[in-house]
């Protein structure tokens, strides 16, 4: 049971947007399809469901082969739940309704339970009878996932399920999607554009580049902890990049030497450096040859955290401005020299040089 796509690549006239694309997903787990937008997400779940006509590879469904050279299972006979970006809803059909929507083949009493048993799992239970518009973005989107739940589907597929929804109703929702789609035991493909959301939803991760391939798969940890080059690496928030020439086993950066111990001299690497790998220290703090000199640019505390734009002191233009996470508020004494610490940990190296 499961959705298993294979060496998938579509164009639209002589645009590629999805470069033999792979993809296994297993009954009741939940694969997270991140990449930049225009990259061909919605593409490929249009091709898995159905709606759009699969032009090289294949897409099985459990036992059955529903698109390949030849074959064109309709969407409505491929048992896909499907829930796009906007919900969609019928406006004209009250919430029972549009649950009950894809529920052929049942006796009204059977289809009623049905619709009973999904509108109290997404806790709706007293809404059925009121129309969409009445309903708050977070209510039309646990009518959405019932309705795409109802027919007891294989699979489902998700188009950026919460992006309509403000932060606070974001995480209450996914949290409840998770705990639905996991108890109904489903194969889930959904696609979002927020790495934090596809690091707390997902059994594995499926990167895209810009240009509908696919970089990396794997668990979340791996994504996070090893991620295969600097574009997935930089994706998951404001990761700093610097680049150097190998000399030494080490590359000079405007934030000092940093170590990169496994590539020959005269070899060109990236280094994407996440804003944990960098430390900030004030006056009193540090050792007199420590770290380099900084400008505070900007500082907003979050909670525990401060979040913090730099710039080095006196770097030419070509030098970007670096972002790093300080524990507690910073900095305590605006007044104070401050410098820059790199740490080797949550440093990503990557080569540059073609053909290596
Ligand atoms: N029916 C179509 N005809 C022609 N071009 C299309 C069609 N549908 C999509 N495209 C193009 O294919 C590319 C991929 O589109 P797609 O909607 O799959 O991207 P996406 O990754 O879902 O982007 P986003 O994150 O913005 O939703 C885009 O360049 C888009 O303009
Ligand atoms: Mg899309």
């Amino acid at each position: 049971m499961g959705l298993y796509l294979s060496n998938i690549s579509h164009s639209f006239d002589t645009h590629e947007v999805l470069k033999n694309v792979s993809a296994d997903i297993p009954s009741g787990q939940i694969l997270c399809l991140l990449g930049p937008s225009g990259c061909g997400k919605t593409t490929l779940l249009r091709i898995a469901a159905g709606l759009e006509k699969l032009q090289q590879g294949t897409v099985r469904i459990s036992d059955e082969i529903v698109a390949e050279a030849h074959i064109h299972v309709p969407a409505e006979k491929r048992g896909v739940g499907l829930m796009f970006q906007d919900f969609a809803l019928f406006p004209h059909l009250n919430v029972r309704d549009n649950v009950g929507f894809g529920l052929t083949g049942l006796s009204t009493k059977a289809a009623n339970q049905r619709i009973d048993q999904l509108l109290e799992r997404v806790n709706m239970l007293d809404q059925g009878d009121a129309f969409p518009h009445i309903l708050s973005g977070g209510q039309q989107q646990r009518i959405a996932l019932a309705r795409a739940l109802a027919p007891k589907p294989a699979v489902v597929l998700l188009d950026e399920p919460f992006s309509g929804l403000d932060q606070s109703m974001r995480i209450q929702i996914r949290e409840e999607t998770l705990g639905i789609l996991k108890s109904s035991g489903v194969a889930t493909l959904m696609v979002t554009h927020n790495p934090e959301e596809a690091l707390f939803m997902a059994d594995r991760m499926m990167v895209m580049g810009p240009g509908g391939e696919i970089l990396q798969q794997g668990t979340p940890n791996e994504i996070y902890t090893e991620p295969a080059d600097a574009y997935v690496a930089k994706f998951f928030g404001q990761a700093n990049s610097v680049t150097g020439v190998v000399s030494g086993g080490k590359i000079e950066t405007p934030l000092g030497s940093i170590d990169v111990p496994d590539c020959q001299d005269g070899c060109n690497v990236e280094a994407v450096i996440r804003p944990a790998a960098l430390k900030l220290k004030t006056a009193g703090e540090f050792a007199n040859d420590e770290g380099v000199p900084v400008d505070i640019i900007s500082a907003r505390s979050i909670e525990r955290n401060t979040f913090v734009r730099f710039r080095i002191k006196d770097a030419g233009q070509d030098v970007p401005d670096f972002h790093c996470r300080h524990r507690g508020i910073f900095p305590e004494n605006p007044e104070s020299e401050v410098r820059a610490l790199v740490r080797r940990k949550h440093i990503f190296i990557y080569h540059t040089d073609e053909n290596t």
